[in-house]
């Protein structure tokens, strides 16, 4: 075997044998790198005969260029090796359940308001919205509540702070919905038709009150609106937010100082086996306040009575949630306890609408 011979099978030995990427570069570097063996012999070529170096300079270049593939076969090898390494260690099995999350529900209260704003959308109604902090002139002059009248009293409203040395009245958390009317003709102005669910507040707290609880306001302003309306769209409504083919509504004559005439409205239903139905029945139940808006009301909004003229209602968001999915006590809806809420609550992403059915889910 020649000199040659014996270099070409030590370093492919060598090679073949190397364990890791790192060992395999000190090898590339030690037959090929600048003072690498191999490189060393090319050097000497200088020093020979025309003749000794091109036979022994193309059986350098030929070695030089076998060790080379050498190492990059081998290099291939190991990249491929390291690879299945990895993949043995980080494999997932897509297949596992998922980890199950705390899986949180819609509340009976949102639900319903969505419910609600589906409704009354379809009937071409936007919704507006005002503060829950409010003026004292929004949230009882512009509705033409006189400052003797009792809603204004103490146990009834709860009042903001006063600055101290502000001779204005202080601000209030908003009693009911109805400050939203003025808004809303202030922005739009008339024909509008708007309703506005929300907060309000009270000073009230027994089975059937709480001292925070939500409205929905209506309002449906335009040159010859009645009362005729007013009963078709509250009907309208019922028929389509309790699900039933069939309702009757009683309007009672009532009075509220910003509509005139003014009338609750009570909807026919039954306890029979202690379930509430709607539609049936000899009870009645009492589920909103509405009546034609007082003309003070709009000239306090700006909008002129002599023109335009129309309905507001104002209902208790809870009490129709209450009466719709049989939930008995209004203060559990505000106690965040998660049995209450998972037993009474409604799967997120199932939104309502008037043609799938509003509480399907
Ligand atoms: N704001 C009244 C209430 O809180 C309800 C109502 C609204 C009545 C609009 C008539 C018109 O009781």
């Amino acid at each position: 075997m020649t000199e040659l011979a014996q270099t070409r099978d030590d370093w492919i030995a060598r090679i073949s044998s190397a364990a890791d990427p790192a060992a395999l570069e000190e090898l590339r570097v030690a037959a090929l790198g600048k003072k690498g063996e191999i490189s060393l012999m090319m050097r000497e070529l200088g020093r020979m005969s025309p003749e000794e170096r091109q036979t022994k300079g193309r059986a350098l270049n030929e070695l030089r260029d076998e060790i080379d593939a050498a190492l990059r076969a081998k290099k291939a090898g190991l990249d491929d090796a390291a690879l299945d390494a990895r993949m043995e260690s980080e494999w997932l099995d897509v297949t596992l359940p998922g980890r199950p999350r705390p899986q949180g529900t819609v509340h009976p209260v949102s639900q319903v308001m969505d419910e609600v704003a589906v409704i009354f959308a379809d009937m071409g109604f936007a919704v507006a919205e005002g503060p829950q902090v409010e003026s004292d002139w929004f949230n009882f002059d512009a509705l033409n509540i006189a400052p003797e009248h009792p809603a204004r009293q103490e146990h009834d409203t709860f009042f903001m702070a006063r600055e101290t040395g502000d001779n204005r009245p202080p601000h209030v958390l908003r009693t009911h919905t109805s400050p939203v009317q003025i808004r809303a003709m202030q922005e739009q102005g008339a024909p509008i038709r708007v309703i506005a669910p929300g907060r309000v507040y009270r000073m009230d707290m027994d089975q059937t009150h709480t001292p925070m609880f939500h409205q929905v306001e209506g309002l449906a302003i335009d040159r010859d609106i009645s009362m005729a309306q007013l009963k078709w769209t509250l009907e309208e409504f019922c028929r389509a937010f309790f699900e039933v083919d069939e309702v009757e509504l009683r309007f009672r004559a009532s009075h509220f100082p910003f509509t005139e005439p003014s009338a609750e409205v009570d909807i026919r239903c039954s306890w029979a086996g202690g379930a509430l139905k709607i539609g049936e029945g000899d009870s009645w139940l009492e589920i909103l306040g509405s009546g034609m808006v007082h003309p003070k009301v709009l000239a306090a909004a700006g909008v002129d009575p002599d023109q335009w003229q129309g309905f507001a209602f104002g209902m208790g968001i809870d009490r129709i949630a209450m009466l719709k999915y049989g939930i008995p006590d209004l203060r559990a809806f505000f106690e965040s306890d998660l049995r209450w809420l998972r037993h009474y609550g409604f799967a997120a992403g199932d939104v309502p609408s008037v043609s799938a059915g509003l509480s399907r889910g």
